[in-house]
């Protein structure tokens, strides 16, 4: 995802754009750039980096002024982040700058095909395929802009949502959209382009959203004309009142990023599935997966290599995958694993997981890996990432950037994902039944509806963080596929509230950490009605006995925990497999009003940093 921002009207294009962005930065950051046009000359400026870092440069490197242009804040999918990907980017005649949020999927053939037409590439990017696709539509049949993005895009497989300005129409922005959003601002004598309407909500409240595969003709003093891209014909602009103010819209009226991404987990996860998953024929379709099924068949072991909230996914993942495929699973910290020569097959098949998938460890894990021979596999969220690329293959996670320093969505999407290799390999292997497999399906399809419900214990949450938000400790316990889920809880808390937590396996109890438990120790049990509840329900007792203060996440209408613990949270039932993907949840919630309540800053917490690119 990126953020986008364009201009043309009466006042100054510069610092409409710059807050603009700065308000857009949600949907990326790991460069931006900007282009104006003074009636004379494009004057461009782009940096890797954040948007304060492209102030500092463009401050010194072109004049500001103009009354129309283009910026972009950027979440890389083609090509790395540095300058020369940044956005804008110009056509070969210099014509033409483009800012473009999606992915073309198609660049490559149409690249090839540019290049033999005499065309030259300065970045990695498919936005620079596209930008000169429509100057070659342009000149080949001497069309004005908006007839040439037109005919462009209806040769584009894939996302966009862009703007385009042609130096030679300087009166003019085009924009279009499909599958990634477009708003268009209506103010008196000016107009904005926007990828929600945050950067120009003080300017105007009319507002018309683009559709999916509509495109507008933003001329100044003119009537905006939206046309269909693929049929051409017109469209009646439908202009809305916006009802919203800045603060919501900046974090779509949550308080933190982490509190609106713990919120973004339903559809988070559906993106993850969809297309992949197809529970209704029992079919599950990965390309990275397939195209590789063998290498995965031959596997004698699969090895699972991540760091921090990655590293108990990968966890989770240990105990589908044995479950389903009956291939033995390690699951290392990729700091260790690089730096104590492990043994590694070349029959093995190792995967990586990251969120940033620029994690310093893993990268060097998987370097390690590869030398051996063996057949690396990402799981990563960010497209295009070092992880994604060094790797032999592999799945995103679709998760959409994670703002928020804790890693919430992340972590529960990275669950869906292996979930589903691990069922497609059972079922390639022979290794589950029919019915196993198809109920799993079903179920997976389902979790997005019942983490709507887990999500609704937030008052719960909220009221069990208010008791114990000045506990200085705190012990979380789980068993099974929800023992990583008592670890992820216990760091969730300690990463943004500063308690010290830990997390254990609920028998691992007896064997230590028992001797902390006393009135003022508050316990939460993942208990959920499953296999090795009774055994639970014994380690339950034990802390009971003991005075522990037992805060239980518990499966709906469950009776016998609800007696002994001194606070419950109630979750759907889903198959044990899948169950983490639920459990986890109010624990997300636990820790967020614990922190906010601590005054800890929640989204940028001390000492921590989104993507760990020092080992
Ligand atoms: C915890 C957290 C970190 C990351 C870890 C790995 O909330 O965010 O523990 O999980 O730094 O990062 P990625 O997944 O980007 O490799």
């Amino acid at each position: 995802m990126c953020g986008i921002v364009g201009y043309i009207g009466h006042r100054e294009a510069y610092p409409v754009i710059i807050k603009g962005l700065t308000r857009l930065e949600y949907r990326g950051y790991d460069s931006a750039g900007v282009v104006l046009f003074d009636g004379d000359e494009l004057k461009l400026s782009k940096t890797k980096g954040k948007v304060s870092d492209l102030t500092a440069k463009a401050e010194s490197e072109i004049s500001l002024t103009g009354n129309i242009g283009i910026g972009h804040t950027r979440w890389a999918t083609h090509g790395v982040p540095n300058d020369v990907n940044s956005h804008p980017h110009y056509s070969n005649s210099g014509n033409l700058a483009i800012v473009h949020n999606g992915i073309i999927e198609n660049y490559e053939p149409l690249k090839k095909e540019l290049i033999k037409r005499g065309y030259t590439f300065h970045s990695d990017t498919d936005t620079e395929v596209l930008v000169n696709l429509i100057e070659d539509v342009k000149k080949t049949h001497n069309l004005k802009l908006g007839k040439a993005v037109q005919i462009a895009l209806n040769q584009v497989v894939g996302a966009y949502a862009i703007a385009v300005f042609d130096k030679e129409r300087p009166r003019e922005i085009v924009a279009a959209r499909l599958g990634s959003p477009l708003a268009i601002g209506i103010g008196k004598d000016e107009f904005f382009v926007a990828s929600d309407a945050s950067p120009f909500i003080e300017y105007t409240s009319n507002a018309i959203y683009l559709e999916d595969e509509e495109m507008a003709v933003i001329r100044l003093h003119k009537p905006i004309k939206i046309r269909k891209i693929k049929d051409d014909s017109l469209v009646d602009p439908y202009v809305q009142e916006l009802q919203m103010n800045l603060e919501q819209i900046e974090k779509d009226g949550y308080d933190h990023f982490m509190l609106k991404e713990i919120y973004q987990q339903p559809e988070a996860i559906k993106d993850t599935y969809r297309g992949r998953l197809h529970a209704n024929e029992g079919l599950i379709r990965m390309a990275g997966v397939e195209d590789n099924l063998q290498r995965f068949l031959n596997a004698d072991r699969i090895l699972i290599v991540a760091c921090g909230t990655s590293w108990h996914a990968g966890l989770v993942a240990e105990y589908i995958f044995e479950e389903f495929t009956r291939v033995p699973v390690e699951v290392e910290y990729a700091s260790e694993f690089r730096y104590r020569n492990p043994v590694i097959r070349e029959n093995d098949v190792v995967i990586a997981i990251s969120q940033s998938g620029e994690t310093a460890d893993t990268l060097a894990a998987i370097k390690l890996a590869k030398d051996h021979g063996a057949f690396v596999f990402g799981v990563c969220n960010v497209v295009g990432s070092s992880i994604s690329r060094e790797t032999h293959a592999g799945a995103y996670t679709h998760a959409g950037p994670e703002i928020g320093v804790a890693s919430t969505k992340a972590f529960t999407t990275q669950i869906t994902v292996l979930a589903l290799i691990a069922l497609r390999l059972a079922q390639a292997k022979g290794t589950v039944t029919n019915s196993d497999f198809h109920r799993h399906l079903q179920e997976l399809e389902l979790i997005p509806e019942k983490v709507e419900k887990a999500l609704e214990t937030n008052d719960v949450a909220e009221t069990i963080a208010g008791i114990y938000k000045d506990a200085p400790n705190c012990l979380y316990l789980g068993r099974g596929f929800n023992f990583p889920v008592a670890l992820e809880g216990a760091l969730k808390l300690k990463e943004i509230s500063y308690i010290h937590a830990e997390g254990y396996p609920a028998a691992e109890m007896k064997h230590g950490p028992i001797a902390l438990i006393d009135e003022q120790m508050p316990v939460v049990v993942i208990a959920q009605k499953q296999e090795h509840y009774d055994k639970i329900v014994s380690n339950i007792q034990e802390i009971k006995s003991r005075s522990g203060k037992i805060i239980a996440v518990v499966t709906k209408g469950d009776t016998q925990v609800r007696e002994l613990a001194d606070h419950v949270i109630e979750i759907p039932k889903t198959v044990d497999a899948l169950s983490p993907l639920l459990t986890t949840i109010p624990l997300q919630l636990l820790s967020y009003h614990i922190a906010v309540m601590r005054g800890c800053n929640v989204d940028q917490p001390r000492n921590l940093a989104k993507s760990v690119t020092v080992e």
